[in-house]
């Protein structure tokens, strides 16, 4: 019998992906577990896991055929040990091949101030396992981004203000953030700073893409427009990166582009240091 530890997958591959909750759920810690035989020699098998604190069988994936993939289920997170019988062989069969896996509960994220949810749901598609919560303080927003989120699990939108957002300290991994700091005057910014910082796990990242950076009357007349609004103005420059930076993040500008509409849009990474 061969055991190792493995995150995701081996032979007959028992892939632990990012927990999923359905929408306007409690925050799901669960995690999310589906087998997948991809060993061309190998015939079917069952697929048993077994917690390491309980001691007692809590999955089993029955029949697994080459090139099957199961469906996801859900799997209270822990060190878990995966065994493997030839197919319909009773329980008390020894196991072919074992391995520990270590299953954790998903990725979570926060958009603020996510309008009608376009980035958020964006995100989810691209990222399914996520769990992801947009956050506006507009409630005819939410209800737009909710009615276009009707068939995501893992998705929910939630009132709030960036200066005072309803979440635990550490809870997201990530926070996104897509046009909407040139709306905060410069304490609300530095507010939402602190909040998003607080609400990021050590080692979690803020990403932004905002009207920011080195726009000059060069980048058009949307540029010359923005430079007039103050809240819009207060954000060019250093501005962001400078009330991420006193907030505690480590900020780095990724790009910076020339857009039609705004003038210029940059995009930064801010992260929680660990
Ligand atoms: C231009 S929209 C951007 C929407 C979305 N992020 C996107 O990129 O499609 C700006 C959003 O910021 C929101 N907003 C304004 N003030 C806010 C605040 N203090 N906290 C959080 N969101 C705010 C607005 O309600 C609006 O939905």
């Amino acid at each position: 019998m061969h055991m190792k530890t493995v995150p995701a997958l081996t032979g007959c591959v028992v892939a632990v992906a990012l927990s999923v909750s359905p929408a306007s759920a409690a925050p799901d810690t669960t995690a999310m577990v589906r087998g997948a035989h991809f060993s061309p020699d190998t015939p079917s098998v069952d697929v048993y896991l077994t917690s390491f604190s309980g001691g007692t069988t809590t999955l089993a994936l029955s029949y697994v055929g080459y090139g099957d993939v199961s469906k996801y289920q859900r799997l209270q997170p822990g060190l878990y040990t995966v065994g493997m019988r030839p197919a319909g062989a009773s329980p008390s069969t020894p196991v072919v091949f074992s391995w520990k896996l270590d299953a954790k509960p998903g990725t979570r994220v926060l958009e603020i101030g996510c309008g009608t949810g376009n980035l958020t749901i964006r995100a989810k598609r691209a990222f399914p396992a996520v769990q992801i919560v947009g956050s506006d303080p507009d409630p005819l927003a939410l209800q737009r981004a909710q009615r276009k989120a009707i068939r995501l699990n893992g998705i929910s939108f939630e009132r709030g203000y960036a200066q005072r957002l309803p979440y635990a300290d550490g809870e997201f991994d990530r926070v996104l953030s897509s046009m909407m700091l040139h709306h905060l005057d410069g304490n609300a910014k530095s507010l939402a700073a602190a909040q998003v910082f607080r609400v990021l796990r050590p080692g979690g990242r803020l990403h932004v893409v905002d009207i920011g950076g080195n726009m000059t009357a060069s980048d058009g007349l949307a540029a010359r427009l923005v430079a007039r609004s103050p809240h819009a103005a207060g954000s060019l420059g250093d501005a962001i990166p400078r009330v991420l930076a006193e907030a505690g993040f480590d900020c780095t500008e990724l790009a910076t582009q020339r857009h039609r509409f705004v003038g210029r849009l940059t995009y930064y990474r801010a992260v929680r240091p660990a």
